[in-house]
């Protein structure tokens, strides 16, 4: 593990992701990232050029690919369009990138013999019922709801289907609902944060009751690097942090945390086939690989990163209005 190749790595979690390697390894990272709108480039800039170089590029072109991973020995799969909203609007570069992007890149892999780690979601799996006793497990069968998930579901079945095939050496996470620093404005906390900090109201879908289980991106970084270090090739690896919270009380923590009243936000329209209640069961990981999360308390995580935001306006103000134009003309 002395060249990393990190796709998607200038996104929310790959970037997130780079820093926790330069920190915690002595490896030297190439990030191949397309910056699509949801890239934050600048979070790269601070760490050594030493260290991590970008490449400007789109992962499911084949020829810059195979270059690149032919030149590396481990590759870790970021990269993808990971909005669910975005992609009940348009579809197509879901397939895009999700799909034939993966399919790019396992056939350069297929070709270089590096090792690959595969980043995907607990949203595969579909949802749970609000009082399911159940949680998802490495076992549980995949049942999308949406064209996100169902694009990232498909990329999970090519990985593995290359590993038994082609065998690839291979690993998969799915991993729960991320919160943290960088997180674009478009996804649920980072826009009921920049609209408290705007004086606007939060916005929830339907009647609030959805549930997310949400992690630290912290945590999810430290869990991807454990599994690089010490993962069984071919194995899937659920990641998540207990941290079960419904909408509703999400926003009504965001609100307290600026001293606003909890009720002081605006129901609007629902997502079309809103998934009800993710959940993980994340005993695997921590057996089998000792991972534990840092990030054991949710409330002070959600106020740091409120925090953060506040202290980071020059970076997400850019985004700010043409995003929530977006969601006005969907009455959300
Ligand atoms: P993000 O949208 O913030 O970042 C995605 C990055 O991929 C961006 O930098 C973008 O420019 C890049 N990208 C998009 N299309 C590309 C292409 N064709 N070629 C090269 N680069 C491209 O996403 P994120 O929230 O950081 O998610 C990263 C990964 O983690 C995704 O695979 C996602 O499915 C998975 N995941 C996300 C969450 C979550 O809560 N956000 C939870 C579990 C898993
Ligand atoms: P999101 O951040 O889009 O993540 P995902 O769809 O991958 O879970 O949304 C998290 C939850 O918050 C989900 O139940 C949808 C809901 N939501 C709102 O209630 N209001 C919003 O403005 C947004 C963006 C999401």
């Amino acid at each position: 593990m002395d060249r990393i190749l990190v796709t998607g790595g200038a996104g929310f979690i790959g970037l997130n992701f780079v820093h926790h390697l330069v920190e915690h390894t002595e490896a030297t990272v190439t990030v191949l990232d397309k910056l699509t709108y949801a890239a934050s480039p600048e979070a790269l800039a601070e760490l050594s050029s030493d260290r991590v170089e970008l490449v400007v590029g789109d992962v499911a072109d084949a020829s810059l690919v195979g270059r690149l991973v032919a030149d590396h020995d481990t590759v870790v799969h970021f990269a993808a369009e990971s909005h669910n909203d975005n992609s009940l609007a348009d579809p197509s570069p879901f397939v895009h990138t999700n799909l034939v992007g993966t399919f790019t890149l396992l056939e350069a892999v297929r070709r270089s013999g590096a090792r690959l780690h595969h980043v995907s979601t607990d949203e595969v799996y579909g949802d749970l019922e609000l009082d399911d006793p159940q949680r998802f497990t490495e076992q549980t069968p995949y049942n999308p709801s949406s064209p996100y998930s169902s694009t990232k579901a498909g990329s999970d079945l090519l990985v593995r289907a290359w590993v038994r095939s082609f065998g690839i050496h291979a690993t998969i996470s799915n991993c729960s609902n991320n919160y943290g620093p960088w997180q674009h404005v478009e996804k649920f906390i980072p826009r009921q944060v920049t609209n408290v900090i705007d004086g606007g109201r939060p916005k929830l879908y339907g009647a609030g009751l959805n549930v997310r289980d949400w992690i630290h991106t912290e945590d999810h970084s430290s869990a991807v690097l454990a599994i690089l270090e010490r993962g069984r090739s071919g194995e899937t690896y659920l990641i998540g942090a207990d941290g079960e919270r419904s909408n509703l009380d999400v926003v009504r923590q965001i609100l307290r945390h600026v001293g606003r009243p909890e009720d002081d936000f605006d129901h609007v329209t629902d997502r079309a086939g809103h998934d009800l209640r993710y959940a993980i069961d994340s005993s695997k990981i921590r057996a089998e690989l000792g991972w534990e999360p840092s990030y054991d308390d949710f409330e002070a995580g959600l106020a740091a990163t409120i925090d953060w935001y506040v202290e980071h306006e020059a970076w997400w103000r850019p985004h700010k209005a043409a995003t929530e134009a977006a969601y006005a003309a969907k009455g959300q």
